[in-house]
């Protein structure tokens, strides 16, 4: 059994991978334990509405980060109406440098998925804000997912899945319309060994007994803290070509 300490460390260790991955195939078996450690995530009343894609055909990697170029263009677009110092670091110089895809490279692609009927397996009450329900659930098995990944000495990233792309995904993997798409995680060995990211200190944000108002943060804090982030955060955004 894995000691806490050990667990901590495996939670410390985890990091995403943005830059590109090298190909180096994945030792058989990895994908299998990956998918096994998601599987036991908590859901509500155990409904377990996850579904995954393993993509390692190249050619369907390749269009899965051709629709991401997409989202990637409306992300990069919306992003130029923020001040510099506030956008995303990929976005800075958008749209002459333009933040492709990075994981075409990588040897696999896993497609985290939900059936949102799934839902109906906690109270009904629930059901009625079945988004939340299912988004719930869905996080629970990513973060098993990336931390499994993590264990087994490999790196990943959270490719967020907009609405738009998930319309131009799902044909791409025959995937039916019921069906939701909430992440990519291309899995691999990393060209790069990201840099670590930061984190907030332990009491900024942990609370005894009671909230504690004097860390309730101003609506200033909050800005100058995305700010402060966004400065830390530049070198995990690499822009390659
Ligand atoms: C809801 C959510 C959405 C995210 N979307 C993206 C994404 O679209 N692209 C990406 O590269 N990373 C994405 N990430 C990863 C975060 O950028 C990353 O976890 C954070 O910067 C901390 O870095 P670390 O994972 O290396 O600790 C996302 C993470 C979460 C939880």
């Amino acid at each position: 059994m894995l000691k806490i300490d050990e667990f901590v460390e495996l939670a410390r260790s985890r990091k995403s991978c943005k830059g590109r991955f090298k190909s180096d195939p994945i030792p058989d078996g990895y994908i299998e334990k990956i998918l096994e450690a998601a599987r036991w995530a908590m859901s509500g009343a155990n409904g377990q509405p996850w579904e995954f894609i393993v993509v390692k055909e190249q050619d369907t990697k390749d269009k899965i980060a051709d629709a991401l170029r997409k989202q990637n263009e409306l992300s990069g677009w919306i992003e130029t109406s923020r001040v510099i110092e506030m956008r995303m670091p990929w976005f800075r110089k958008f749209p002459e440098v333009f933040p492709e895809p990075q994981y075409r490279t990588a040897p696999a692609i896993i497609v985290i998925c939900a059936d949102p009927r799934a839902s109906q397996a906690t109270t009904l009450d629930r059901v009625y804000d079945y988004r939340w329900v299912i988004l719930e659930n869905i996080c629970m098995a990513t973060q098993i997912l990336h931390l499994a990944v993590a264990a087994c000495g490999l790196r990943s990233q959270f490719v967020t899945v907009n609405f738009l792309t998930e319309q131009l995904i799902k044909p791409i993997l025959g995937i039916p319309p019921i069906i939701r798409i909430f992440s990519l995680a291309p899995i691999g060995y990393p060209e790069k060994e990201p840099p670590r990211s930061f984190r907030r200190k332990i009491e900024e944000f942990v609370h005894y007994e009671k909230y504690d108002l004097s860390k309730c943060r101003s609506h200033a804090d909050i800005q100058e803290f995305i700010r402060e982030l966004r400065e830390k955060s530049e070198a995990l955004y690499p822009l390659e070509s």
